[in-house]
């Protein structure tokens, strides 16, 4: 087994090799998104922004595809199907096919709905939401007021977290540690295998979980290292397991 509370600058792929089956207790997950790009015989001011943006993200690996063997070797090392996975709507119909059909996890949608999205909705809707599938096969689901208990998140764009922590992607802390809290326990143990800058590691300290990361990019690795340093010095009490 890895050791617990760490994180690992590494291909989950080849790190989740190491975890024994049955050992993780929730998964929250985050991989790279798969985008269309935008089709268009003339070439519009919002195509044209669009798809640089997703080149730009593409340059980065944020988008380059990962190996997608991870769900099956996820599926093993869970004690019980329990997974927020965020993904883009392109990924939905592939990730419900692989889960909810063939594996006949049950399952939930979460909304982060954008409250200060870009006005670009010519000849398409506004981009205000992003995704998270919740699936799960006996996992620990008890949410604790009626108000944690809500699948729809309206808050804007977290562009301070993105300039502070350096990181395009990266996902709100407060609806993270909302989800630990809903579908975990104190001392309960908490994977993300495509950490980036370590949102999921950080609500794991706060809320009193343990966690195992992995990330490939030794730049957003540095920047998980050190958000975990931080938070460790303000506050954080270990979990026996
Ligand atoms: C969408 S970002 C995650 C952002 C994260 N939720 C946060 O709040 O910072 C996905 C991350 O996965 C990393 N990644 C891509 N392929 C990977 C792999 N095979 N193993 C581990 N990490 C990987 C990327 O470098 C990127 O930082």
């Amino acid at each position: 087994m890895l050791d617990i509370n760490k994180i690992y600058n590494q291909d989950c792929m080849i790190g989740i090799k190491s975890i024994p089956d049955k050992s993780i207790d929730l998964i929250i997950t985050d991989p790279p998104y798969s985008f269309r790009k935008i089709k268009s015989s003339a070439q519009t001011r919002l195509s044209n922004t669009i798809n640089s943006t997703q080149d730009k993200l593409n340059k980065s690996n944020l988008v380059k595809d990962y190996d997608h063997r991870i769900w099956a070797e996820l599926i093993r090392v869970m004690k019980k199907i329990n997974m927020y996975i965020w993904c883009s709507k392109d990924q939905l119909p592939e990730l419900i096919q692989y889960f909810v059909i063939e594996n006949k996890c049950s399952y939930d949608l979460i909304i982060w709905n954008k409250t200060n999205p870009p006005p670009t909705f010519n000849n398409k809707y506004i981009t205000d939401k992003e995704f998270c599938l919740y699936v799960r096969k006996g996992g620990y689901c008890q949410p604790v007021s009626y108000e944690s208990g809500k699948t729809v998140y309206y808050q804007p764009a977290n562009v301070k977290d993105k300039k502070q922590y350096n990181h395009p992607t990266i996902k709100p802390l407060n609806i993270i540690e909302n989800l630990i809290k809903n579908s975990s326990r104190p001392g309960d143990l908490v994977l993300d295998p495509f950490i980036g800058s370590g949102t999921t590691a950080v609500a794991s300290i706060l809320n009193n979980r343990n966690y195992i990361g992995f990330e490939t990019n030794k730049k957003y690795y540095d920047i998980c290292l050190q958000r975990i340093n931080d938070i460790k010095g303000e506050r954080y009490e270990s979990v026996a397991v």
